[in-house]
């Protein structure tokens, strides 16, 4: 891996994303919009920045151009099929064999074998309904842009993000196949560190066609499920 993309670089995420890349020594080319290429400003000189709206193809085709990889903030904002076009921009245009990896919240499902809890189901119902009602979020578009990357046949990686904290790094988050199971019980990561499953995702052909739900290291849940595994090795 020597070359990456970043798209929606300016955000939380996109920015640990920027530095977790720096740090491995890729070459970084970002996309943000027009308006936020000053929250990027103290990278200038380190990465090649390219304002244009994520859903915007000319600016897609012409930053992923040469990456070996491309790492997307997929964000449902407004009502204009925000997600889907920058998803999409991003599977056309990708060289073939780039990996790429998608960032999304634990509400995606590939496979229908989520079990979620109570909480999560009424938070996301009325998410729905506000964004429907103020036109401000289009939660049906990011579905489906997760859709169109599951049908793809690109080297894709959904990442489903839990609840966020900002924080101190605590280490590569670890990941389950399914809400529902118990080591992602805990439902919180550092938002650093998310970006840090992001970005070693790149290298890591085990995630290749892998939605993984992920918590943090740290978290309770983690930590019992490691302590389980430890014990279950002890007596074997
Ligand atoms: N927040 C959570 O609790 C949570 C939980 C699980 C998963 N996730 C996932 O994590 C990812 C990043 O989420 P985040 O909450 O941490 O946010 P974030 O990193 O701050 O990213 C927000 C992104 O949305 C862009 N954006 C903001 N307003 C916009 C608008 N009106 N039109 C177009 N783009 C706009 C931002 O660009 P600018 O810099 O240009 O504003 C930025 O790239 C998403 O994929 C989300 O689904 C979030």
């Amino acid at each position: 891996m020597k070359k990456v993309c970043i798209v929606g670089a300016s955000g939380k995420l996109g920015q640990y994303m920027v530095q977790h890349c720096l740090n491995r020594g890729y070459e970084v080319t970002g996309v943000c919009r027009e308006r936020s290429v000053g929250k990027l400003e103290h990278y200038i000189g380190q990465i090649t920045l390219l304002p244009g709206d994520t859903n915007h193809r000319a600016v897609i085709q012409k930053a992923v151009a040469g990456c070996d990889g491309v790492l997307t903030v997929l964000v449902p904002w407004g009502r204009h099929h925000y997600s889907t076009g920058t998803a999409q921009a991003v599977l056309d245009y990708a060289r073939p064999g780039a990996r790429l990896i998608f960032s999304c919240g634990w509400h995606i499902t590939r496979d229908g074998q989520d079990v979620y809890p109570a909480s999560l189901k009424r938070d996301e119902i009325l998410a729905h309904w506000i964004g429907r009602l103020t036109r401000l979020i289009d939660l049906d578009d990011q579905v489906e842009a997760c859709r169109r990357i599951f049908a793809s046949n690109t080297r894709w990686t959904v990442v489903r993000g839990s609840d966020l904290e900002e924080g101190e790094s605590q280490g590569l988050p670890v990941w389950s196949r399914h809400v529902g199971d118990p080591i992602l019980a805990s439902n919180i990561t550092r938002r650093v560190d998310y970006a840090l499953f992001m970005v070693a995702a790149l290298e890591n052909d085990e995630l290749i066609h892998e939605a993984p739900a992920i918590v943090g290291c740290q978290t309770p849940s983690a930590l019992a499920h490691q302590d389980q595994s430890s014990r279950i090795r002890q007596e074997t």
